[in-house]
């Protein structure tokens, strides 16, 4: 499959290498930029691209990013990936590190907070 993944962060790269090794095509984008990643993506078998080309060809996406982050994620995402790409979501809420979500204190599942930003389904990976 070609597979993007947004976040080179400790979940972003391990998850490249793991679906890079098991023969899927992945491109890597991170907020730091292409340069940034280079070695990551090097490191994990995949193509470290802008955030902004990562939905290319894609046939899933994987968002390792913080979720306080998503609602900007989201605004990138506006318009760019087709209905049929499966969007997986590897977000858990942590207020103390990444601050508080009133919706989600107030009982709204964490996944389905990212559906609302994003107005698509998700699949929660855990
Ligand atoms: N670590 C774990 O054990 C673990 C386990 C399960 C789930 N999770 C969840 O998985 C997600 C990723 O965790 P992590 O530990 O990999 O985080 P991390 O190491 O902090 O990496 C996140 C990466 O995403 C980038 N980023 C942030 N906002 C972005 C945006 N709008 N567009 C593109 N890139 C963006 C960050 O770049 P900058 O640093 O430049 O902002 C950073 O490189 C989090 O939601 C976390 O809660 C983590």
């Amino acid at each position: 499959m070609n597979i993007g993944i947004i976040g080179a962060g400790l979940i972003g790269k391990t998850l490249a290498k793991k679906l890079s090794d098991s023969g899927h095509t992945v491109s890597l984008a991170d907020a730091k930029g292409v340069s940034e990643i280079l070695d990551i993506a090097n490191d994990a078998g995949a193509k470290a691209v802008d955030v902004g080309d990562v939905f290319r060809d894609l046939e899933a996406l994987i968002l390792a990013i913080p979720l306080l982050r998503i609602p900007e994620l989201a605004q990138t995402l506006k318009g760019k990936l087709d209905d049929n790409v499966v969007v997986v979501e590897t977000t858990n809420y942590w207020p103390h590190r990444d601050g508080r979500i009133e919706e989600i204190e107030n009982g709204t599942v964490n996944s389905v907070w990212v559906q609302q930003q994003l107005g698509r389904t998700v699949v929660k990976s855990l």
